[in-house]
């Protein structure tokens, strides 16, 4: 995070006013220090009901990408909405896999408490015994600075039997992945934790209901997480008003620029900022004066936006309505002497090879859009490669293979299409 002309506040940065300027994790006694588990033990105080119900009110929506309300999903957990309830599970996607996507690391690595107080509060709402950090294979300083404060935690009472004396049982478990994109699909994910081969399962049922090991299951993000000490302390209202209007999304959220900036980094700010002050008072602007051409508002998985799209606000339905998702806010900017053909050729190879193969649509269809993309970029292209690219993000798109895996990966295509169609065409040999 570029600190440069931030001041953080508890009441605008409640994500990262604690973090330190040495760039050290903020442990226990630290944390405790400012205000730590303070929210926790706010929610302890209150029936875990209550506790969703606030969090429902609250208008939390989650940052995995999908936005998906956190209150509601918690609600599916509840006792009415689920025959056999003897036991059920908290996991924390850790997974983040998303190029260009690096919020959910930096979280874990600066503040692994607010984390931990985070999956407490989740865990007492819904009345889970047992939680798991799911996290990415690579992140090895998360593991490790994770499991200290885990062990901090556990050694004062936070974790373990009986927790601040409300008769609540709650244990933690790191479980690193094996280094595949698809893991972060909360299905894949739970095969993946059973020890199982990591493909998404059928839907319905919903983890809610028949989860890990058949129970109850509740997935959240780790950023999604870490905003509940916050809403807990400092209370609803507070929360819904952070944005001052600008935005119907409540709550801050982590943002970035990578790509061709001069100053990539992620910062904090409240929905509604435009793309436009990221990038141009934090980010620094593009990198030697060159102009920006395309940008990708939330990973690389996200439809690319334009120039004409950049004053658009940062939120959910502000950026869904020009055609692209606000994903996990973090931005790729793309500057103007870049090839569109090559850009996407380099995705959908990553995309390809992240196919977990288990529908044939995506197993077979990303490695066919490979491989026109490649003819394409090598100027060797067919008259009716264009037309076999429309149709296949058509049958790639939602609603046709199994999960959202494919449908994200024909995203950027898709949209580099609809702006960039001459650059594609470009590559066509003529005979
Ligand atoms: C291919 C694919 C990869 C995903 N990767 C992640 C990930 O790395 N981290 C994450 O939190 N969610 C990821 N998701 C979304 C999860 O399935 C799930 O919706 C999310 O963890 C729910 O958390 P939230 O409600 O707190 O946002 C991915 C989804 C798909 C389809
Ligand atoms: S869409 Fe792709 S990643 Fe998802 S289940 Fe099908 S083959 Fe696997």
């Amino acid at each position: 995070m570029k600190n440069k002309n931030v001041i953080r506040t508890p009441e605008y940065h409640p994500l990262t006013w604690r973090i330190r300027d040495d760039h050290q994790p903020v442990w226990l006694a630290e944390y405790e220090g400012r205000n730590g588990y303070r929210g926790m033990r706010k929610a302890f105080s209150i029936a875990s009901r209550e506790v969703i119900t606030l969090i429902k009110n609250s208008g939390l929506r989650g940052r995995g990408g999908g936005g998906f309300l956190t209150g509601l999903k918690w609600s599916m957990m509840m006792p009415e909405s689920v025959s056999s309830r003897h036991v059920s599970y908290l996991i924390c996607n850790a997974d983040e896999m998303e190029p260009g996507t690096y919020k959910d690391r930096f979280l874990m690595e600066r503040m692994p408490h607010l984390l931990i107080e985070g999956i407490l509060i989740a865990a007492y709402a819904i009345q889970a015994h047992r939680g798991y950090i799911f996290l990415r294979y690579e992140y090895i300083e998360s593991a490790k600075y994770l499991q200290r404060a885990i062990n901090e935690a556990t050694h004062v009472g936070l974790i373990g039997d009986n927790i601040l004396s409300t008769g609540f049982n709650f244990e933690l478990f790191i479980h690193t992945g094996a280094g595949r994109y698809i893991c972060g699909e909360e299905t894949a994910l739970i095969n993946s934790l059973e020890g199982r081969r990591p493909i998404p399962r059928a839907k319905p049922p919903f983890p809610s209901h028949v989860g890990i090991w058949g129970k109850p299951t509740c997935v959240n993000n780790v950023e999604t997480l870490c905003n509940l000490p916050a809403i807990l302390d400092y209370g609803v209202d507070w929360y819904k008003g952070i944005s001052l209007g600008k935005s119907n999304d409540t709550g801050t959220k982590l943002m970035g620029f990578s790509g061709h900036v001069n100053n990539p980094g992620i910062w904090e700010f409240p929905f509604g900022i435009t793309a436009r002050e990221i990038l141009e008072d934090y980010a620094g602007g593009m990198i030697d004066r060159a102009t920006l051409k395309a940008w990708q508002p939330g990973g690389a998985s996200t439809a690319f936006l334009t120039i004409k799209h950049i004053d658009v606000p940062m939120d959910f339905d502000s950026i869904a309505n020009f055609g692209s998702r606000l994903g996990t806010a973090m931005s790729i900017a793309v500057s103007n002497n870049i090839s569109m053909v090559s850009l996407v050729r380099n995705l959908e190879e990553f995309f390809s090879r992240e196919s977990c193969g288990w529908c044939t649509p995506c197993r077979d269809g990303l490695p066919w859009i490979l491989k026109i993309l490649v003819g394409l970029e090598n100027n060797n292209g067919h008259v009716s490669d264009i037309a076999v690219l429309k149709k296949m993000c058509r049958i790639l798109g939602p609603g046709n293979t199994f999960c959202a895996h494919a449908p994200g990966a024909v995203e950027p295509l898709k949209s580099a299409l609809r702006y960039f169609e001459d650059e594609f065409m470009a590559g066509v040999l003529l005979l």
